[in-house]
C-alpha cells in the first residue's frame, strides 16, 4: 500500500512509498485495532523533518512514513477490544511509551527520558498510508457528531494539555482567577487555544502578524476573542491599554516571540511555551528587565509538548461545546484539503509556499 514518507535528515526527500499492509496479527497482544486511514492533517512539523532538522526513521529502515494528525475508521479489533468497534471513527494519539515511571503511568508526554518515540515523527512511522495497527490504548473515539472537524484532534489535544498544564502549574496559587490571557500565533494550535480559554471565560487577546480583514481574525473574533495585529499594534501598546495577562501561550513557531512574551506576563502569571523550533536562531534580550520583573512577580515558564489520552478526551469535550458556542467557527481552520496519496508534492508546496493555507491536510480515502 502507498506511504508518504521522508529520508530523515534528508533535506527534500519526500516521495511515495510502497508498504506492506498490516493486519491486526501484527500486535502481540489482543487488543489491536486496525485502521482505515481517511484524512491526515500536516504542520509545520512535517514541514521541518522534510528540510532534514529532525526526526528519524524506525530502527533498520531508510524511510520514516510521515503523518501525526490522524482521522480513521475502525476496521476490525482484537477480541479483548472493549472502547472502539469497527465503523467508529477514530484518532490516535502520536507518542508511544519509552521506559520511566511516566511513560508506565500512561503520561508518555511527559517522558524523562531523552529519546522520545513520536508516530510519524520520531523513530516509528506514522498514518500518512492507507491503514496502520495499533493498541487500544492509543486510539481515541470521535463522537460522530464532530467528524467534520477531522484532522483537528490532534492538535487540539496539544493545545488542551497546554492549557490544562497551566491551570495544574497554578495550583501553586492556593487561589488563581485568571481574567485575561494572550494567545501569541493564529495557527492551528492559537485558534484553538483561544476556543479552550474562551470556553473557560476568560477575556482574549490572540495575537498575529498579518492586518485583518483576514481569515484569521473571523475565526478569532468568532470565537468571542479579539485578534490584534502585530503589524499594527505593538505588544508592549496591548499591555498599556489592557493591562499585562494572567496567562500566556505562546504558539508562532518564533523564539524571538516566545521570548517576547515574558515581557508582558503580569503577576504571578503564566506563560506556556509549545512552539518546536527546529532552527538555530539567536535573539538579543533585555535580560536584567526581566529577571527583576519576574522574580519580583513569581511568574512562571512552562513548556508543553504532545498530548496523553486523558489531553485527547478533553480536547475532543471542548470541540464539542465550541460547536454548541460559536457553530461552524472551528470548520473555518481546516483551509486546504490535498486529493489522495499520490499529491505529497502538492502537499509539501501548499505547507512551504502559501502562506494562506491555515490547515493542510490529505483526504486519503472515502469514509
Ligand atoms: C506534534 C506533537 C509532537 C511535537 C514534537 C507536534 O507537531 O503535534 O504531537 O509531540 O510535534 O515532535
Ligand atoms: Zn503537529
Amino acid at each position: 500500500m502507498k506511504a508518504i514518507a521522508v529520508y530523515p535528515r534528508q533535506p527534500n526527500s519526500v516521495h511515495l512509498e510502497d508498504i506492506p499492509r498490516p493486519s491486526l496479527a501484527d500486535v502481540a497482544s489482543d487488543v489491536g485495532v486496525l485502521v482505515r486511514v481517511l484524512k491526515v492533517g500536516v504542520d509545520a512539523t512535517d514541514k521541518e523533518i522534510n528540510e532534514g532538522l529532525y526526526g528519524d526513521a524506525p530502527p533498520g529502515a531508510k524511510h520514516l512514513v510521515l503523518g501525526h494528525e490522524l482521522f480513521g475508521v475502525v476496521e476490525a479489533v482484537g477480541p479483548a477490544v472493549t472502547r472502539v468497534q469497527p465503523g467508529d471513527y477514530v484518532t490516535a494519539t502520536v507518542r508511544r511509551p519509552g521506559g520511566s515511571i511516566y511513560d508506565r503511568i500512561g503520561s508518555y508526554d511527559m517522558t524523562s527520558e531523552e529519546v522520545y518515540y513520536e508516530r510519524g515523527i520520531n523513530l516509528l512511522h506514522g498514518y500518512l498510508t492507507e491503514y496502520f495497527v495499533d493498541e487500544e490504548d492509543y486510539i481515541v473515539k470521535i463522537p460522530p457528531g464532530l467528524c467534520h472537524l477531522h484532522v483537528l484532534m490532534e492538535p487540539m489535544s496539544c493545545a488542551a494539555k497546554a492549557v490544562q498544564q497551566a491551570y495544574e502549574v497554578q495550583r501553586r496559587m492556593k487561589v488563581w482567577r485568571p481574567r485575561m490571557a494572550f494567545v501569541m500565533g493564529a495557527g492551528q494550535i492559537g485558534l484553538l487555544a483561544t476556543l479552550i480559554l474562551k470556553l473557560r471565560g476568560l477575556q482574549v487577546y490572540t495575537c498575529a502578524r498579518s492586518k485583518p480583514p483576514s481569515l484569521k481574525a473571523e475565526i478569532v473574533a468568532g470565537m468571542g476573542a479579539e485578534y490584534v495585529s502585530l503589524e499594527q499594534t505593538s505588544l508592549d501598546d496591548l499591555a498599556d491599554r489592557v493591562g499585562k495577562a494572567d496567562l500566556i501561550v505562546d504558539a508562532t513557531g518564533s523564539s524571538a516571540v516566545a521570548f517576547g512574551a515574558m515581557r508582558v506576563l503580569g503577576h504571578n502569571g503564566v506563560l506556556v511555551w509549545t512552539s518546536i523550533t527546529g532552527g538555530d536562531r539567536t535573539i538579543e534580550l533585555p535580560s536584567d528587565e526581566i529577571n527583576i520583573n519576574w522574580v519580583l512577580g513569581n511568574k512562571l515558564l512552562l513548556g508543553s509538548v504532545n498530548a496523553n489520552r486523558e489531553h485527547f478526551e478533553a480536547g475532543i469535550k471542548d470541540l464539542a461545546l465550541g460547536e454548541v458556542m460559536h457553530p461552524g467557527v472551528v470548520e473555518r481552520i481546516l483551509t486546504n484539503p490535498v486529493e489522495g496519496l499520490d499529491n505529497y508534492g502538492e502537499m509539501m508546496r501548499l505547507l512551504v509556499d502559501d502562506p494562506l493555507a491555515l490547515k493542510v491536510f490529505v483526504n486519503v480515502a472515502e469514509g
